[in-house]
């Protein structure tokens, strides 16, 4: 089926199935769009609209195929005969801890989630996973103690949630991930000596004229000094420098 805009643009239609209620909906749409198209409103399970935030979480199954089918509805678009719901937030526990006691030694995930070792690695986390995370991998990482392992395996999680939607073991992977690249951050990766640099710089002084000079402005100012400042061309090399230095 299609139908036809003002402007005799051919909109192809397709059959999805909204919470078992059928729909006809443009077929060049993401699952998000699909089911706000048939009239629903997304009060939760929707964030960013842009792949990054985790929220829309989502299930769904095709004609005549007896899997379910994971993704993220704002990324996703709809297939004919698609049986679409949406996951509200898929709840799991975490681990209250005093960041500032932890020092980034292997046992503190053990001793804060040790759950970690019920994982029988049957991988259907990391099979369930809409950014390809290695879900497994990095649990395994954590299990054997190493957290700079898990917090790079683990490093495109957006916190969905899918994949403690399927473990056996009952593990909330991805708040397990998020501790491991907290701990990397915050004690097992070299500090960047030019943010050093800068910070002591600001400590030092060396902006406040011109942070001062800035909190003075209105708002219209404000934006006009934002929007006239100087940019470095996309199509720049690498000897570009700005005309003024005025705050670096
Ligand atoms: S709404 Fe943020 S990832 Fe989909």
């Amino acid at each position: 089926m299609s139908t036809t805009t003002d402007d005799a643009v051919e909109i192809q239609m397709i059959p999805v199935y909204v919470m078992g209620k059928k729909y006809e909906v443009p077929a060049e749409l993401t699952i998000m769009k699909a089911i706000e198209y048939a009239g629903y409103k997304y009060i939760r399970g929707c964030g960013c609209r842009g792949g990054v935030c985790g929220a829309c979480a989502t299930v769904y199954r095709m004609p005549g195929d007896y899997k379910i089918y994971t993704g993220l509805a704002c990324q996703t678009v709809v297939q004919p005969g698609m049986h679409l719901t949406q996951l509200p937030f898929y709840p799991a526990m975490r681990a209250t801890y005093d960041f500032e006691e932890l020092h980034g030694l292997a046992e503190e995930p053990h001793q804060l989630y040790p759950e970690v070792f019920r994982c029988v690695a049957c991988n259907a986390c990391t099979k369930v996973c809409p950014m390809d995370v290695q879900v497994m991998d990095y649990i395994a990482a954590v299990k054997r103690g190493d957290i700079k392992a898990a917090s790079e395996i683990s490093f495109d999680c957006i916190q969905c949630g899918l994949c403690a939607s399927r473990c056996m073991g009952e593990l909330p992977q991805y708040h397990i991930g998020q501790l491991a690249r907290r701990l990397a951050g915050a004690y097992l990766t070299p500090r960047a000596e030019h943010l050093q640099t800068m910070v002591a710089n600001i400590d030092n002084g060396r902006f406040s004229e011109v942070l001062t000079e800035v909190k003075g402005l209105d708002l219209e100012a404000l934006k006009t000094t934002y929007t006239d400042r100087e940019q470095e061309p996309a199509t720049a090399g690498d000897d570009w420098a700005p005309q003024s230095n005025k705050g670096l």
